[in-house]
């Protein structure tokens, strides 16, 4: 069981970010990553029909046999793993925005939020940000139009500039000290915000988080990779496989998918 691999999914190729942070904690593990991108965004769709493809995809990393299955997806996370961790009797590790850091050292007292309609609309956002918003200004921005285009390979595009310079306009008007990352696409977005916001404004995402979590839960179910042989991670797209493929390491395997 401990040699099966570790099943990560997301919308799209976003999940990569997390991917990547999971890899270099865990370099012996074996990953099977499924890029649901036909369907993305998620972020527009109902809990339902966010629900309905995470079980879909939950489904065929079952049958690739992963072990543990990591939602790589703030959107799936907040809209569909209670659901899927009662269905299924592998562990799940979902991705939610960190707002808890943030909130704790903000000196401003307003913090940023940028995510995905569905996750800024679900029940688990919300219990988490009235938890720690008391007294704090929560700057919330749906980032429409964002996904698509690192979907479509233009992260580093004057469209995605436009699109960021108009999100970050009422945050910083709000004088945050702290930017969320609130969806796993946003991390290849760093070196355009780090352009565009003023030096003492920090950026916090869930990443590191999710792969230490990852290790935790591996440990406390014994499932730990152990071996010494060089590990497989293999990646699979029902979307634009060369997109996937410019985002990693010639080292990993890419795969079209029709699913
Ligand atoms: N990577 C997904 C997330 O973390 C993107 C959601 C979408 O497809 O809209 O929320």
């Amino acid at each position: 069981m401990s040699s099966q691999p570790i099943g990560i999914f997301d919308s799209g190729i976003g999940g990569t970010s997390i991917f990547k942070e999971i890899h270099a904690l865990l370099p012996n593990e074996d990953t099977i990553y499924l890029a649901d991108s036909k369907n993305a965004p998620y972020g527009g769709k109902s809990k339902q029909d966010i629900l309905k493809l995470s079980i879909k995809n939950t489904e065929w990393l079952l049958k690739k046999k992963a072990k543990l299955i990591v939602v790589a997806c703030n959107t799936a996370t907040t809209n569909a793993i209670k659901e899927l961790r009662d269905a299924y009797d592998v562990p799940f590790i979902g991705i939610e925005p960190a707002i808890k850091p943030a909130a704790l050292n903000t000196q401003t007292k307003a913090i940023g939020i940028l995510a995905t309609k569905g996750t800024l609309s679900s029940e688990l956002f919300h219990k988490t940000s009235d938890l720690y918003s008391h007294g704090i200004d929560l700057i919330e921005q749906v980032g429409e139009g964002i996904v698509p285009l690192v979907e479509a390979g233009k992260t580093n595009s004057p469209e995605m500039r436009t699109l960021l310079e108009a999100y970050l306009k009422p945050m910083l008007k709000a004088d945050i000290d702290y930017l969320v990352l609130g969806c796993t696409h946003y991390p290849y977005l760093i070196p355009m915000l780090l352009e565009l916001l003023p030096t003492h404004v920090k950026i916090i995402d869930s990443g590191l988080a999710v792969a230490k979590q990852t290790k935790a839960v591996l440990e406390q179910h014994d499932l730990l990779n152990n071996s010494m042989r060089f590990p497989k991670n293999t990646f699979y797209s029902n979307g634009n496989v060369d997109v996937l493929k410019s985002l990693l390491d010639d080292t990993f395997k890419t795969k079209a998918l029709d699913f």
